[in-house]
């Protein structure tokens, strides 16, 4: 579709995600499961991009969800998600999400940690449930990431440590309102080493196999093994890529058994290469010899992601998609901050205010990152599919930005 259309018509920032490819994404991930894994399950970490489209778009194509906070679980529950195909993160959920999650029939918690451990057993009795569990692990591995997005590390705030593994499955199968049915973990993000997949099939198989060694007393079996998410994404055109084919297939070099109840929970893979963002250009500042400034009319606003990773971006100027490349430039947002960039140093034609630009694979953690510092609006996102845009999220009013002001009344 003509972005410089979309851009005229819907205004700009302007998320746009590509639904087709979502599904189409979603589907192949289903696919090298099912080669691998007839009985396993691809769960969407919906912390990646999230809205009741994002929702409905998914629970049509069969997969499942994880979701790490009220919030998330609200927004799945009120879009028609089955509850039972939901897996509920997180390392401090309260005593009120926990009981939001078992009211609601939530299919899996994944507990963190001996607090939640003790506070969910709690929960579910006194509503009568017995709840499907999984215990998260911190396996030791590091995965080659940036370190914020590193998660399966023993320094990780994160799950329980190996060394108290063991005693937590106890206690879990114990618990008398609780089910434990399997472990889950999950290594970082962005990753695009297969090994790191590979070697954390295999601890978790060694971890898996001490569990059910201690616990034969209780003639205790795990069923389930979720090894998350974390399949990388290309943002410049020469990036490396992995298919979802290539994930399984180390995971299975790791663990050949069909039989097993693998899970895992891609989140980027899915949507980050699905959506582009389109900005308006307007101001710019030439530094000679220093650096050319070109300020869009977004920012760390409605992608944070540079701020915090240093992660880079692509992009081209929508109206002028043709042009030769004249000028190396830096592509600057709006806010009161000078960490407020979206890419340092883009050969791009020669930029002029009111020019659309274009900036790639921002389908992930941008939309559901997005802030209203400087009290900037949060842009709107359309979803195309066949040929066809539809406004999925309108955008923010001033309005809303007083929405809970309790101060201001008119
Ligand atoms: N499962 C769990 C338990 C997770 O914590 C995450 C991501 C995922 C699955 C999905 O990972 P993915 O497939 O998307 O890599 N804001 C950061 C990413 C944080 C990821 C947090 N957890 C970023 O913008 O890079």
């Amino acid at each position: 579709m003509d972005a410089v259309e979309l851009a005229e018509q819907y205004g700009t920032p302007l998320y746009v995600l590509n639904a087709d490819m979502v599904v189409e994404r979603a589907r192949a991930f289903q696919k090298a499961m099912a080669k691998y894994y007839p009985q396993g399950e691809v769960i969407y970490a919906s912390k990646a991009l999230f809205s009741g489209a994002v929702a409905k778009l998914l629970k049509e194509t069969g997969v499942s969800i994880d979701v790490v906070s009220g919030g998330e679980l609200f927004v799945a529950l009120k879009a028609g998600f089955p509850p039972e195909r939901i897996f509920f993160h997180g390392n401090n959920k309260t005593p009120q999400e926990l009981e939001m999650a078992v009211k609601n029939g939530v299919g899996t918690v994944v507990v963190d940690n001996w607090h939640e451990l003790s506070v969910l057993n709690e929960v579910a009795g006194g509503l009568g449930k017995k709840q499907k569990i999984y215990l998260r692990v911190a396996p030791g591995i590091h995965a080659n990431t940036h370190v914020h997005i590193q998660t399966g590390q023993e320094d990780s705030k994160f799950g329980f440590s190996k060394k108290d593994i063991v005693e937590a499955s106890k206690k879990a199968v114990q618990s008398e309102s609780l089910r434990l049915a399997g472990l889950h973990c999950h290594i970082g993000s962005q990753i695009t080493n297969l090994d790191s997949f590979y070697h954390t099939a295999k601890i978790m198989n060694e971890i898996i196999s001490e569990i059910e060694k201690e616990l034969e007393p209780y003639s205790f079996k795990l069923e389930e093994l979720d090894l998350g998410g974390g399949l990388a994404i290309a943002y410049q055109p020469e990036d490396p890529v992995v298919s979802p084919d290539e994930m399984i297939a180390a995971i299975y070099r790791a663990l050949p058994n069909p039989e097993l109840k693998l899970k895992v929970e891609p989140g980027r893979y899915l949507v980050g290469e699905a959506g582009v963002t389109l900005y308006t250009v307007g101001s710019s500042k030439e530094i000679p010899g220093v650096r050319k400034y070109v300020a869009v009319d977004g920012g760390m606003t409605d992608n944070p992601r540079v701020a915090l990773y240093d992660a880079k971006y692509h992009a081209v100027v929508a109206n002028k998609a043709n042009a030769p490349k004249e000028e190396k430039v830096s592509i600057a947002g709006k806010c009161c901050e000078s960490g407020d960039m979206l890419i340092y140093d883009i050969d791009l034609p020669r930029l002029e205010a009111g020019d659309i630009l274009a900036i790639f694979s921002t389908g992930a953690y941008n939309y559901s990152m997005a802030s209203n510092y400087n009290l900037l609006p949060r842009p709107a996102m359309v979803f195309i599919s066949s040929g066809k845009a539809e406004l999925v999220v309108r955008r923010e009013t001033y309005e809303d930005l007083l929405l809970r002001d309790l101060a201001i009344r008119e």
